[in-house]
């Protein structure tokens, strides 16, 4: 796919409510009371934070796990998902010092990610990005959305994530839980 770029904004208003902010691992962000998703255009109102990323193609799934994500993923926007979560997080040098299969034997073969990702479909609506690659305050900003019946699904996934060995090169983590209303 055709790179398309995101920024997310922290502000005063923005269609997300912040509920809170939380630094899992290294610095948080500064507080705000909304965030805004912006795809598709780098021009954005001033905030208190702004993270850029892109939305890009696949670069660990296998072909049945893309296939199987294809079927399983559902949309974002959802008029059900009035709870969202921002997750930005970076890896250490350590990781990107790894061989592309050494990454994916630590982010699958031995973290199962994908694989326990996939048990919280059609739940979960998921959207990555990338920052990385355009310099980014973070190397990914991970997007989700669902219904606040499937808030305790998606604790009990973040945990699971963030107990595997892949975790272990995660060097900054922050969790911004927002709402917004039907
Ligand atoms: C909702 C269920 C989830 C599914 C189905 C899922 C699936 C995936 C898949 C398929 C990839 C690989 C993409 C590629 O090939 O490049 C991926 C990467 C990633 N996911 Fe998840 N994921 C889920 C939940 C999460 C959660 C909760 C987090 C954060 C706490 C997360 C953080 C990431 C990150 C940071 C990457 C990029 C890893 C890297 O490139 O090193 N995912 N996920």
């Amino acid at each position: 796919m055709k790179p398309i770029p995101v920024i997310f904004v922290g502000g005063d208003h923005g269609e997300w409510r912040v509920e809170r902010i939380l630094a899992i691992r290294g610095a948080s962000l500064d507080p705000c009371a909304s965030v805004s998703r912006i795809e598709g255009t780098v021009e954005h109102a001033p905030g208190v934070w702004a993270l850029r990323g892109v939305r890009t193609h696949e670069r660990y799934t296998h072909l049945a796990e893309h296939d199987q994500l294809a079927v399983m993923q559902p949309d974002l926007g959802r008029q059900s998902s009035t709870c969202a979560v921002l997750i930005p997080l970076s890896k250490s040098e350590a990781w990107w010092q790894l061989s592309q299969d050494e990454r994916r034997e630590v982010l699958e073969a031995r973290s199962h990610h994908i694989a326990t990702g996939l048990r919280y479909l059609p739940a979960i609506a998921r959207r990555l990005y990338h920052g990385r690659e355009i310099g980014g305050a973070f190397d990914f900003l991970t997007w989700f959305e669902f219904a606040p019946a499937d808030r305790a699904a998606f604790d009990e996934l973040v945990a699971k994530l963030r107990g595997t060995e892949e975790w272990r090169y995660v060097d900054r983590e922050v969790e911004v839980r927002l709402t917004r209303d039907r």
